[in-house]
């Protein structure tokens, strides 16, 4: 009675917000008790971006698992492992980059959109342009099935799924499954400002550890409708920051259903949609702050957790090194 398999990964970057919360970690707790779960502190493809400072990338490890076990992930039913700690993943990468060609990576939307974003012009580092290869090798190491992740990740779970069947079509017999990617319903959550990406650099975040101020000022500052000056004006939900937010993560749908309309039709102003949204934000955020202040008081604590589930990860991942070599028929002594 096997588990169906969960890989999911962060780059260790900078801490976790609550983009990360909606788009993917809400998700993996909820299939805490009904899968088996890797959770991947993605610091070697944070390098593929952040090649000049890898010192922040080796901080953000313990930040990333602390916002892990802030958030309630649990490291008995998960395991947390070190992405450059598995030296599986890597080796799988060599071999997949010869099941891709560098076309099929510079058409990947992804890519497309990510290069454009860091304004990399002609100087795109070949670790990045090949990412989704090693982001194959993260998911297909574990033989996870299930990846839950945000809209913006659908294409790499696409390539590696085209990775897969390459594989598994040059091997004659299934070596490694396909995955599936989860991709939550109400849609990327934009930053503050109403621009398309939440991030820590484009400063239009709400960190999982924001303070309670923090919190405040973010939702007063929030984009709505700019052609919404007064309470009796008929007010845009679509595109209003604070109404996508409310789709994410207002526990009531019924009533914010109620609330779009009235809003439609002028008669709610947003002073009052925004006291709601920052009461359920301030609500999400208070017990993930306390257990973040707590765990980060005990930080061997944090660090044992990432090893053991480092240890637990080289095992599988090791075995899944072999059937793929085994798989493809390469030499061996
Ligand atoms: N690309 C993901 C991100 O930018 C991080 C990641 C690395 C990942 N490996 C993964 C996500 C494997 C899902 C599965 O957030």
């Amino acid at each position: 009675m096997n588990k169906p398999t969960i890989l999911t990964g962060d780059r260790t970057t900078g801490p976790l917000h609550i983009g990360h919360y909606a788009g993917s970690l809400a998700n993996r707790l909820r299939f805490q008790d009904s899968h088996e779960q890797f959770l991947l502190l993605a610091d070697t493809q944070a390098l593929t971006d952040n090649a000049h400072d890898p010192a922040k990338v080796q901080r953000n490890v313990v930040e990333v698992a602390l916002d892990y076990l802030a958030v309630g992930i649990d490291p008995d039913r998960c395991t947390i492992c070190v992405q450059s700690h598995l030296p599986a993943l890597a080796e799988l990468t060599m071999l997949y980059l010869n099941f891709v060609t560098v076309a099929r990576l510079e058409r990947n939307p992804t890519i497309k959109d990510e290069i454009r974003a860091r304004g990399f012009g002609r100087d795109i580092p070949a670790g990045f342009l090949c990412y989704p290869a090693a982001q194959a090798a993260d998911i297909t190491a574990f033989k996870a099935t299930i990846v839950p992740v945000g809209a913006d990740q659908a294409p790499l779970i696409e390539q590696t799924n085209e990775i897969v069947r390459r594989i598994n079509a040059t091997a004659g017999h299934d070596v490694l499954p396909e995955a599936q990617a989860i991709i939550p319903k109400a849609g990327r959550l934009p930053g503050i400002d109403g621009k398309a990406k939440m991030s820590k650099s484009g400063g239009n975040a709400i960190p999982l550890s924001a303070s309670p101020d923090e919190i405040r000022s973010a939702v007063r500052a929030m984009f709505t409708d700019p052609n919404h000056l007064r309470v009796e004006d008929p007010g845009r939900v679509e595109g209003n920051v604070v109404f996508t937010y409310l789709d994410a993560f207002d526990p009531d749908q019924d009533e914010l259903a109620e609330l779009k309309a009235q809003y439609k039709r002028g008669g709610l102003g947003d002073g009052k949609i925004k006291a709601r949204l920052e009461t359920i934000l301030q609500n999400l955020i208070a017990p993930i702050r306390a257990r973040r202040a707590a765990f980060s008081k005990d930080r061997a604590y944090v660090l044992k957790v990432i090893k053991d589930g480092t240890e637990r990860a080289r095992q599988r991942t090791e075995e899944t090194k072999r059937d793929v070599v085994n798989g493809l028929g390469l030499f061996q002594l």
